[in-house]
């Protein structure tokens, strides 16, 4: 028969919520203990050092965390990172080849596409799926699809026209 102690041992420890977790991070498999609660934005900021994926509200409002799961925007504060074992992530770090710029990140530089920055990786992170989904057919079709990605800053106009100009060029260059 088991002893008061031991009784409350078995109440009150909760069964383990970790487990063992590979994700492919820009190419890279990383093997990670994690607690299955974890998100991908904090596996990705706190664990693998990604900190360009930026966290704003934590709640699936305001874009900044976006990244690509196997091609498609994501929110990375409502995945789980355990949800995201076996697929292809993509962080905004993975989108430049070598030193050369994505040429969606060229055209938020040449166009001013940002002021202080926080919200830019989220938004040239949707505005790289947002070229693959064919939604840059005018700028009210920009503005809509890119709704999700708020800008404190208010750089809207010159994020419209750094994503025109992108995929005016046809994406062609594009990496992804
Ligand atoms: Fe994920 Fe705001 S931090 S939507
Ligand atoms: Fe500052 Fe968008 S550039 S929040």
């Amino acid at each position: 028969m088991a002893d008061a102690a031991s009784s409350r041992d078995v109440v009150e420890r909760p069964a383990s919520t970790e487990r063992i977790v590979t994700l492919t991070v820009n190419g890279q498999s990383h093997t990670l203990r994690l607690d299955t609660r974890v998100t991908l934005l904090d596996a990705l900021r706190d664990r693998l050092g990604l900190v360009g994926t930026k966290k704003g509200c934590d709640q699936g409002a305001c874009g900044a965390c976006t990244v690509h799961v196997d091609g498609r925007r994501v929110l990375a504060c409502l995945t789980l990172a355990a949800q995201a074992e076996g697929r292809e992530i993509t962080t905004v770090e993975g989108l430049s080849a070598g030193d050369a710029p994505h040429p969606v990140q060229q055209a938020f530089m040449e166009h001013d596409g940002f002021q202080c920055g926080f919200c830019t990786p989220g938004q040239i992170m949707s505005a790289v799926a947002l070229m693959a989904e064919g939604r840059t057919g005018s700028d009210e079709e920009i503005r809509e699809f890119m709704s999700g990605n708020l800008c404190r800053c208010g750089a809207y106009p010159n994020i419209v026209a750094a994503i025109r100009d992108a995929a005016s060029r046809g994406g062609r260059d594009a990496h992804l």
